[in-house]
């Protein structure tokens, strides 16, 4: 007999355990920031791959550019053309540890520009950014409207004097998209269970509905109420 409720109780169990991972995911990364996430901030993906694939599909609107390192994590670039999502790219530059070379970045970006990647902790380069160099990124970031994009994949796998300072700190200066997984700090790259946060203190991604779960940031009227709330 066809029973349609028959997996009910398996999907309400399945449904639980993802609240209690988003729940586990707000709490330990707010240990780090000077606020506290909510867990309806985290969005569960299979692995901080597909957390970079939904962020380049849900900014890819007609017309939009990103902004990405130079030298970058070679899936940004795959996946924001598979998603038609045209890119240029900022220099970091080497003689000051890979930081982020702010007036190439500005110089860049334009009206159709959506956001900018940061990887910190870098790959390629290694480099651990300062709490110092990470504000004036986000500063940059809301002078020009954009959002930030914070690829931690790698948090707290810092070599050198730097500590690792999460973007989100600096959520109330500018949006911040947080991406991450278990793969690397915990060694285990094969538990494909990765987060999209959103660490946006303010509410502008709900306000300017970039978040809400059947629509993204495609029409210039969104990206227009994003940037106004941006610079507010
Ligand atoms: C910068 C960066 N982001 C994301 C990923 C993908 O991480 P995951 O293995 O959790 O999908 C990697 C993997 O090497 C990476 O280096």
């Amino acid at each position: 007999m066809y029973w349609p409720f028959s997996n009910f109780h398996t999907n309400a169990m399945s449904l639980l355990k993802k609240d209690k991972q988003r729940i586990a995911i707000a709490d330990y990364l707010s240990r780090d920031l000077p606020y506290t996430l909510s867990p309806d901030d985290v969005f569960l993906t299979v692995g901080c791959i597909q957390a970079i694939e939904v962020t380049l599909m849900v900014l890819a609107c007609p017309g939009a550019n990103i902004l990405l390192p130079r030298p970058c994590f070679p899936s940004y670039g795959a996946l924001a053309s598979s998603n038609n999502l045209k890119v240029r790219y900022f220099d970091l530059i080497p003689e000051k540890g890979w930081e982020v070379d702010i007036e190439g970045v500005e110089a860049l970006a334009d009206e159709n520009t959506v956001a900018m990647v940061v990887i910190n902790p870098g790959n390629p380069c290694g480099s651990v950014y300062t709490h110092q160099h990470l504000k004036k990124i986000a500063e940059t970031a809301r002078k020009l409207g954009i959002l930030a994009v914070a690829d931690e994949v790698y948090h707290h796998l810092s070599f050198g004097t730097n500590p690792f300072v999460p973007m989100g700190v600096f959520g109330s200066i500018v949006p911040v998209i947080t991406l991450g997984s278990i793969s690397k700090r915990w060694l285990v790259p094969g538990w494909r269970l990765g987060w999209l946060v959103t660490s946006d203190p303010n509410g502008i991604l709900q306000k300017s509905k970039v978040i809400s779960p059947s629509q993204s940031l495609n029409s210039s009227k969104q990206r227009e109420e994003l940037f106004t709330l941006i610079m507010l």
